[in-house]
């Protein structure tokens, strides 16, 4: 691809997530507050220069004016982001319902919610057409805005039907997909309903990606069980068409937790963090408040410890913060009310007049004050149910160089994969093993604590976000030449 001066211009990527990178808030009639959110799919893409990056998704809010629509495009094309707009009954079924009550809860082993098993196939059905429309917008915005030679990279269980809705319009579309959430086994995956379909439409792309090798596999077994395809070690084959189908596992862009830490913000919050609790170690959780995490079981696990260490009860405190998410999904507002009421009955039954033994905050906290409290944590609980890869758990690692603190991990995340060997691993579901690494790792000898650091610390600095994102897309350009020699030949 050359620019008219002769010379080469990067080549154009379209990222499509159901979230674009900014949230923006309406600030009058034609007036927008956009506000950078800083995720993982923003940290990994932010690094990747080889590229002139668009992305391409929802807002987040509902903007059913064309004043607001035309105003909040022309905002966000100075971030070089395209709207896709949906309407407030679109969300609530597509959004709330089918992604975030159905393929969610499924992809992470939950299975399908009980009303939809029981019958009310209505409402699944509705769910499952508004999940069609609203990935037919995604594909109508994707179409208006490509120019030949774009790489399209779509993401996550929001989007699965884009990769053929794409291919419809132009066969020619460098298309990939990639899941951020584990792919379940195809025992699970075959409960879905709509099983074959999401199928058949993600293998419409190029390159299919997961995290882990696991995840890939089962996607494949998923395949040949369900639409008797052809699994080979390369993908997926139906009828002469490969997909290929590969692991890329995520990081994240770990030189910027490293910088951070030496901001004199970032050092002032620390020093009022360690005179804040003083004398007494700092466990530390960072979860969005979503029942894969593991939340309820996490802190059922550390009253445990403290009931059958006692002299632990005034000398630790876990820090938990839980992010609230997808707060209009009822199963979301009940596990809230559960976690507020198995904190409030630890904290009556251990806390004393001067301290409490869990500090829980429904609230997100920015990033200086994020790394702080990283940097001031001397053992870190990640104990996810099942969880795509979780990067608080290599946040937490680059945030360590000084402390040297434990990572308690759970072998249900994708990053037990990578960081299994520095990290204490434990079953989420079994407290008393959760109990006892709490113990573990709170008195584990320095020597022991620093090579453990040094294990993950090497993984997290050498694997980052920035080689995921350069990977993934370089694969996906060389599969299509590889796809158009074997055509030829
Ligand atoms: C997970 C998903 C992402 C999603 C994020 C936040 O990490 O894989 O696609 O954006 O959760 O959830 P939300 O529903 O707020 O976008």
């Amino acid at each position: 691809c050359e620019k008219k001066d002769g010379w080469p211009s990067k080549q154009r990527l379209l990222v499509v997530a159901n979230r674009l990178p900014v949230a923006a808030v309406r600030t009058g009639e034609d007036s927008w507050q956009l506000e950078i959110s800083a995720g993982g799919l923003v940290s990994a893409l932010l690094g990747v220069n080889e590229f002139e990056t668009r992305w391409i998704g929802w807002a987040g809010v509902n903007v059913p004016d064309e004043v607001g629509q035309r105003s909040l495009t022309e905002a966000l094309a100075e971030k070089r982001c395209i709207p896709v707009f949906l309407d407030e009954e679109v969300v609530h079924q597509y959004y709330n319902g089918y992604c975030n009550n159905i393929l969610w809860p499924l992809f992470h082993y939950l299975g399908l919610p009980q009303e939809d098993r029981l019958a009310t196939t209505r409402s699944f059905q509705s769910q499952f057409s508004a999940y069609k429309k609203a990935n037919q917008l995604f594909a109508d915005v994707v179409n208006e805005h490509y120019e030949e030679g774009d790489v399209v990279w779509c993401h996550d269980y929001h989007l699965m039907f884009l990769p053929k809705y794409l291919k419809k319009y132009n066969m020619q579309m460098k298309v990939g997909w990639f899941l951020h959430t584990p792919f379940p086994s195809s025992e699970i995956h075959r409960t879905l309903p709509s099983r074959s379909k999401l199928l058949r439409s993600v293998l419409a792309a190029d390159l299919v990606g997961f995290h882990t090798y696991d995840y890939a596999r089962h996607f494949v077994s998923a395949c040949t069980r369900i639409l008797g395809l052809e699994g080979t070690p390369e993908g997926v084959e139906d009828q002469g068409k490969l997909t290929r189908v590969a692991a890329f596992p995520i990081g994240i862009d770990s030189s910027r937790f490293i910088r951070a830490l030496e901001l004199p913000e970032v050092k002032d919050h620390i020093r009022e963090l360690k005179e804040r609790f003083a004398g007494r170690k700092v466990m530390l959780g960072v979860d969005r408040l979503d029942m894969i995490k593991g939340i309820p079981q996490k802190i059922l696990a550390f009253e445990k410890f403290l009931e059958e260490n006692p002299v632990w009860q005034d000398k630790v405190v876990l820090l938990q913060i839980a992010v609230p998410t997808r707060t209009d999904v009822p199963e979301y507002q009940k596990l809230t009310c559960q976690v507020h009421e198995i904190v409030g009955r630890i904290n009556g039954r251990f806390g004393t007049l001067t301290a409490v033994p869990i500090h829980h905050l429904d609230r997100s906290l920015d990033f200086h004050a994020l790394c702080a409290l990283y940097a001031v944590t001397d053992v870190a609980l990640v104990t996810s149910l099942r969880d795509g890869m979780n990067l608080v758990s290599y946040e937490f690692v680059a945030c360590q160089a000084e402390k040297k603190g434990v990572l308690i991990l759970s072998e249900f995340a994708g990053a037990a994969q990578s960081l299994g060997a520095g990290a204490i691993l434990v079953n989420p579901w079994n407290i008393t093993e959760v109990a006892a690494s709490i113990g573990y790792a709170l008195t584990m000898p320095a020597d022991e604590r620093e090579k453990r650091h040094q294990h993950n610390f090497m993984h997290i600095t050498t694997h980052t976000s920035q080689e995921w994102a350069g990977t993934f897309v370089s694969e996906l350009n060389d599969t299509i030449v590889e796809a158009q020699l074997r055509t030829r030949q």
